[in-house]
């Protein structure tokens, strides 16, 4: 069976948390598409050939959460070049045999237009940016700072900006809170399969 959920949105929207409940649920596997930005971003030297040559311990480091390899990621994410060299990896994982949750800001738009169900997860940036504190910490102002600068890095660059895909159900997660929004995702899921 292949079946493919492609979950987009800005930082810190809920998008990890979704994905994984999701994969869970259905036991599907599950990509976090941003990783391979940040591993790119943290890895350093030419990024166009850190996107060539990115290899499973790239994504193990321990350094990619932080503020600085989401800020750097938002960075190299913008160049085409890197993003054509990760285009390949991720459309295999999300046609693998027992369905895939590929989680990111262009799967539904770029990486999969053909999914079989685009959630597109939102919420206002001081929501997202107290989240990001949480779970951070540092001070909140700079974390909120740096939530709308990766905002618009991601929405206004050329290639593959971040917007919903036309057929995307849109979840607002600062109205509706992550465990109703993990429903509502495990609920459209349920009624496409
Ligand atoms: O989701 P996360 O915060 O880990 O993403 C880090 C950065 O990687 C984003 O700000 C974005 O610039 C980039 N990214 C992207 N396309 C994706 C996933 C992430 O451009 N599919």
């Amino acid at each position: 069976m292949r079946f493919t959920v492609a979950i987009d949105g800005p930082a810190a929207a809920g998008k990890g948390t979704i994905s994984r409940a999701v994969a869970a649920r259905f036991g599907f596997a599950h990509l976090d598409t941003g990783a391979l930005y940040r591993a790119v971003g943290v890895k350093g030297g030419d990024p166009v050939v850190a996107a060539q040559t990115l290899g499973p311990q790239d994504l193990e480091r321990e350094d990619l959460r932080t503020g600085a390899a989401g800020q750097v990621a938002s960075k190299v994410a913008a160049i085409p070049e890197v993003r054509a060299a990760l285009v390949q990896f991720q459309r295999e994982f999300a046609r693998r045999e027992g369905g895939a949750v590929l989680d990111g800001r262009d799967i539904g738009t770029v990486i999969c237009p053909d999914a079989e169900v685009k959630l597109f997860v939102t919420a206002s940036p001081e929501v997202r940016a107290h989240r990001r504190w949480l779970e951070l910490g540092g001070d909140e102002r700079e974390v909120l700072a740096d939530v709308r600068e990766r905002d618009a890095r991601d929405m206004n660059r050329a290639d593959a900006p971040l917007r919903p895909a036309e057929d995307a159900l849109v979840l607002d997660t600062s109205e509706m809170g992550v465990d109703a929004a993990v429903q509502a995702a495990c609920d459209l899921i349920a009624a496409r399969r």
